[in-house]
């Protein structure tokens, strides 16, 4: 054995006394006689204990110490502070909390160590793996959707799973991480570019000591944090289907005030030709929001009156459109919401290729390079 540290073992904590010591000792019979290792805590000042208990791990003789950070708290920027501070050739990222099982880290080493995988993932959802029965239906149904949620992001079953390792020499650049919320294992696949991730089956127990600290927020955060790494994946396709998205959404405000209009009395292209406003303004101030976030922040309303402008040029093919087939076209002469929706297909094509690259102006690419964070304001 060479005198090289072999592995990190990072554990992020908050209020864990309990299972410190547990999961200290139980890293300890697994990896200890197998090879060199060091265990970090990154604890959030839990001023509970956490600290003493391991200056007694410490005086047993476990190679074993905890960082406590007062200013900052999270459990993603605990993960990459306690991986910044790793001296091993390969990391292991878990909870304190008994769930990830020890004995599964050899399994995932000798993955990374003998190549087959640069990245491995402690995984439920593979074959042999599970977890603890009593899950609740509405933890279930949750845990299942922001799984599938995730899948296109990468090639794994398990992408919510936060007990993975890999190479340290392959940690991405950290200012390339934007951590948000409790996914990290997926933001560093993701922003690691790892070619080959494979998973080790495990069984996730259900902690018993202290409680768990996913809750709704977290929940909104992640969703979040899915839509930054979908831009950083597939930056132009997730561009598109956000404009869609808000598109669609514009498009049932612009259809609402259309018949409300005719109710009121108007005729049919006075309603549409006044429908336009409500939707445009909408759709500018949501693509700003969200779907062109990275974008320069031009000025509000010079940005409106020249979205406002494209999509007039949009609003001409749009209404142009739904006018010619109104007027020359038997089938549309009867129907007309469908020659609603055409002009609002053809405009929406050309207005997000200019709203790409005129109104939503791109960012310099030193600035790219710098911070690959969006901008939508935090809510801490
Ligand atoms: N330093 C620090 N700061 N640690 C934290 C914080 C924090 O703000 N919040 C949680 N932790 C630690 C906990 O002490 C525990 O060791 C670990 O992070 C996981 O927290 P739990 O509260 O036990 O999470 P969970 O059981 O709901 O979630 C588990 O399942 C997810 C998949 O469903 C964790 O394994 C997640 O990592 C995993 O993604
Ligand atoms: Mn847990």
């Amino acid at each position: 054995m060479s005198d090289a540290l072999k592995l990190s073992v990072v554990i992020p904590t908050y209020k864990e006394v309990l299972n410190i010591p547990l999961i200290t000792q139980k890293i300890g019979e697994v990896v200890g006689q197998h090879c060199s290792y060091e265990v970090i805590f990154v604890d959030d000042n839990s001023q509970d204990g956490s600290v003493e208990a391991v200056s007694v791990l410490q005086q047993q003789g476990y190679p074993v110490r905890i960082e406590v950070r007062t200013q900052e708290r999270g459990l993603s920027t605990a993960v990459i502070h306690g991986i910044s501070t790793a001296q091993g050739e390969y990391i292991i990222v878990m909870d304190a909390d008994l769930s990830h099982p020890a004995e599964a880290i050899l399994p995932m080493l000798s993955k990374l160590e003998s190549g087959v995988a640069d990245f491995c993932v402690g995984s439920r959802y593979v074959k042999g793996g599970s977890f603890d029965e009593d899950w609740g239906i509405f933890r279930l149904l949750n845990s299942k959707i922001a799984t599938w949620l995730a899948l296109p992001l990468c090639s794994i079953k398990d992408p919510m799973s936060g007990f993975f390792g890999f190479q340290r020499s392959h940690f991405p650049k950290t200012h390339l991480l934007s951590p948000l919320g409790y996914k990290i294992g997926l933001e560093i696949l993701v922003k690691g570019r790892f070619k080959n991730p494979q998973e080790v089956p495990i069984h996730f127990s259900d902690r018993q000591h202290g409680e768990s600290k996913l809750d709704l927020k977290e929940q909104v955060r992640y969703l979040r944090h899915l839509r930054r790494l979908y831009t950083f994946k597939f930056p132009a396709a997730s561009e598109f289907v956000q404009f869609g998205l808000v598109g669609g959404t514009g498009f049932l405000l612009d259809s609402l005030f259309y018949f409300c209009l005719q109710l009121a009395g108007l005729t049919h292209d006075m309603a549409r030709a006044i429908s336009f406003w409500p939707a445009v303004t909408w759709n500018w101030f949501w693509n700003r929001t969200i779907t062109f976030t990275d974008r320069k922040k031009d000025s509000k309303f010079k940005q409106w009156a020249s979205f406002v402008t494209t999509s007039g040029f949009g609003f001409v093919l749009n209404f142009g459109s739904y006018k010619l087939l109104t007027d020359y076209v038997p089938f549309f002469m009867e129907h007309k919401y469908p020659a609603l929706m055409v002009g609002v297909l053809m405009g929406m094509g050309f207005n997000f290729m200019v709203a790409r690259v005129l109104v939503f102006r791109p960012l310099e690419k030193e600035v790219l390079e710098g911070d690959t964070t969006d901008s939508f304001p935090e809510q801490k």
